[in-house]
């Protein structure tokens, strides 16, 4: 198993040390452009081997795509992470030119991979590399559903005072602090639903604490966080590798699935072999699917901005 991470910042450096810890790939490429780095961060992690028990061998390289020939799995994390104030829609004008350029290059070398996309704004990125690459649907991944609903369950395990082990929940829809749909009435600890511990209003407190989880965590730290993003693509990129049909909310290209068509956006799916071996259509209520019809609305809006590069 062979897995690529394309950016060596903070996402991606997490996301190979997350990767590595669980010690199920044989080979880890990181690639940056920045000269050096990318080999210096794998070097560093390297010398935690003896530390944190893992074989897998992690190599840099600085731009040279002929090193990730083979890959099976390839996390696209470059462009420029956010600023405390901007939106992830802000980011478009820079991502969107490099997003396309990696992915194309990807598959040049590695045309049977299964790309993960982190960049933001995300749903669009994912949208922009399966136009450019061409692959089929089930290997173009966005991250996003997984990471808000880690951020979710930190929220409920917080407002009930519980391990975040106890808690089942989802959120779908756009990677955005307005377009996220955080299913709050699905919600459950240890299958009995949230609303038998928490009032309607700390409810809503969690739903809205969630949505702007991201926000938060860049005004904080000055920059987009890493960690539980990290975390989240390593989750998905093992659920992969090991084809163990586990479900996440992930960033899809829809055909028909909750009556949207010709768009990427956070909905349920398995995980397993070649990548998403099935989206999920589950039963929505009235409020839920109104929130995902005007979630995908945004979503749409911001790949309208994508006219110009996809010529
Ligand atoms: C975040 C970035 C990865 O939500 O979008 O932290």
């Amino acid at each position: 198993m062979k897995v690529t991470i394309i950016g060596a910042g903070n996402v991606g450096a997490s996301c190979t040390e997350y990767i590595a810890i669980k010690n199920f790939a044989d080979e880890v490429v990181l690639l940056d452009i920045k000269e050096g780095f990318a080999e210096g961060k794998a070097m560093d992690l390297m010398q935690t081997s003896s530390l944190n028990g893992f074989d897998s061998t992690i190599t840099g390289t600085t731009g040279d795509y002929s090193k990730t020939a083979g890959s099976d799995i390839a996390v696209i994390t470059s462009g420029i992470p956010r600023k405390p104030g901007m939106t992830r829609e802000e980011l478009i004008g820079i991502n969107a030119g490099i997003v396309k350029e990696v992915s194309e290059n990807l598959i040049k070398h590695s045309p049977d991979v299964v790309l993960i996309i982190v960049s933001n704004p995300m749903d669009t990125m994912t949208y922009l590399a399966a136009k450019a690459t061409g692959l089929p649907k089930n290997r173009i991944i966005g991250l996003g559903g997984a990471l808000d609903s880690a951020r979710f369950k930190y929220r409920l395990a917080e407002a009930m005072d519980c391990p975040s082990s106890e808690i089942g929940a989802m959120v779908i829809g756009g990677h955005s602090d307005t377009g996220m749909v955080p299913l709050i009435e699905k919600a459950t600890r240890n299958s009995v639903p949230v609303a038998e511990f928490l009032s309607a209003e700390k409810l809503q407190e969690v739903v809205e604490s969630t949505k702007v989880g991201g926000a938060t965590l860049t005004k904080l730290l000055g920059t987009s966080a890493w960690y539980a993003p990290g975390a989240a693509v390593s989750e998905m990129v093992k659920a992969i590798a090991l084809d163990s049909k586990k479900m996440f909310p992930c960033s899809v290209l829809l055909e028909g699935e909750y009556g949207l068509n010709d768009i990427c956006i956070g909905a349920p799916v398995i995980l397993g072999k070649n990548g998403i071996v099935k989206v999920l259509e589950i039963e929505l209520s009235d409020a839920e699917k109104e929130k995902l019809t005007s979630s995908a609305e945004a979503v749409r809006k911001t790949n309208g901005l994508l006219a110009e590069i996809l010529k």
